[in-house]
């Protein structure tokens, strides 16, 4: 099984391994996400934004997604919908390249979804990069509808900003599943 757990400050050098494996097709495609190359200072910060969880698979951390509610402020500053009331964000979203394809991103997905509608939030939005259509894709199968553009500063490329309506949302209810 997926077996999430609460991250704790002394997986941030092992979750900042995951992360740079995880975003370094993105990064080589030359999208220079934040997580391609971010210090472990900087994964301190953004876990600290909101709720961070990871899954170990052989003895190493495998999975991760952070949920902020509310987003962050620098977020809300540029984006509507991310300043919009019982909004909640999903960040930091990866699975390591060695697990991919075994049903993990959605389940991360879903475990934001639940924590999301517990919480009170009424939507889940998301910021990824424009020109990385097969994530813009797999977010519209999960439910996302894209809202608007920004730009953050220091990227090569603008982002989408999608969001999900969490009371219509078929998804949230199924348990963490089998792992590869
Ligand atoms: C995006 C990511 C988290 C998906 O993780 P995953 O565990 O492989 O995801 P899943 O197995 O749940 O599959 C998610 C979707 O991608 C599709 N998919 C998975 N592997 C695929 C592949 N090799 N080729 C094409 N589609 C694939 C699945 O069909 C699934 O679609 P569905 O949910 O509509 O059925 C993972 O690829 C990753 O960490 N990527 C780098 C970081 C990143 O892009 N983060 C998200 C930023 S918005």
């Amino acid at each position: 099984m997926l077996q999430l757990r609460p991250v704790e400050v002394g997986d941030i050098p092992r979750l900042t391994r995951l992360l740079h494996a995880a975003y370094a097709e993105l990064g080589a495609a030359g999208l220079n996400f934040t997580a391609v190359d971010q210090s472990y200072e900087v994964t301190a910060r953004r876990i600290n934004s909101g709720s961070t969880w990871v899954a170990e698979a052989g003895g190493r951390l495998a999975a991760t997604v952070t949920l902020a509610i509310p987003p962050s402020s620098p977020l809300r500053a540029l984006s509507l919908t991310a300043a919009a009331p019982r909004t909640a964000w999903l960040n930091q979203l990866a699975v390591h390249p060695d697990h991919r394809g075994a049903g993990w991103g959605r389940a991360l997905f879903e475990r934001c979804v639940r924590e999301a509608r517990a919480r009170g939030a009424e939507r889940l939005g998301l910021d990824t990069a424009e020109p990385a259509e097969h994530l813009r894709a797999m977010c519209n199968r999960w439910g996302f509808e894209g809202r608007e553009s920004i730009h953050w500063e220091g990227k090569t490329y603008d982002s989408r900003v999608m969001s999900l309506d969490l009371a219509g949302a078929s998804v949230g209810t199924t348990a963490e599943v089998n792992s590869a």
